[in-house]
């Protein structure tokens, strides 16, 4: 295996927790907003595309996925773990809430500019989940975070996790799951 689809490889499977956790939000979605229908300003704080139901369904799919992903890179020295038990379940907490926390920063930071419930906001759409994730790895996982990714899979993540997450929303509003294919 060539060394950049290794880095590949190794991105995408270090990042399938938060991958799973955001298209499982989508997936699930929900019904009680996260601000509970607050306005501030004349914005809502969120809006209704954060619900309660979302954020845990997709943190609890993320988590799992993690751990199996955990026991086949127990079994293949080729793909990285995200640490042995029980340290693991803080990399795949802080990979699943981050990308939950980042996900609702970045609609925090549409309704602040204006932008409504699915308007899209390029880069900041793909990648607030990204780095949710990784600041809450660094915060409270560093050694594993500095340790899983380099500098190249760093920047495999962020040219590789847009194009992915263009691709699984237009499969998503292909699917009804979505009401705008972005
Ligand atoms: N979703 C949810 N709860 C969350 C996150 C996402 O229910 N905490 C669901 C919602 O149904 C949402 C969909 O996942 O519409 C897609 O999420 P996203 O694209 O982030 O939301 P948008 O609807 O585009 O809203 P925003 O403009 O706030 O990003
Ligand atoms: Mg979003």
């Amino acid at each position: 295996m060539s060394a950049i689809i290794g880095t590949i490889v190794a991105a995408v499977w270090l990042m399938l927790p938060a991958y799973v956790t955001n298209s499982s939000a989508a997936f699930f979605g929900g019904k009680t907003p996260i601000d509970r229908g607050m306005y501030w300003g004349t914005s809502r704080l969120l809006g209704d595309g954060k619900t309660y139901e979302g954020l845990v369904k997709g943190i609890a799919c993320g988590v799992l996925v993690g751990i199996v992903q955990n026991l086949f890179a127990w079994g293949y020295v080729d793909l990285p773990s995200f640490g042995s038990f029980p340290f693991f379940f803080v990399t795949l907490v802080c990979l699943s809430a981050g990308a939950m926390l980042g996900d609702l920063l970045g609609s925090f930071a549409k309704r602040r500019v204006g932008l409504k419930r699915g308007a899209s906001l390029p880069l900041v759409d793909q990648l607030d989940f990204v780095v949710g994730a990784w600041l809450l790895l660094f915060l409270f996982a560093r050694a594993w975070f500095r340790n899983a990714f380099s500098l190249e899979v760093i920047i495999a993540v962020v040219v590789i996790t847009p194009m992915l997450h263009l691709l699984t929303n237009y499969i998503g509003f292909k699917m009804g799951k979505k009401q705008v294919p972005w």
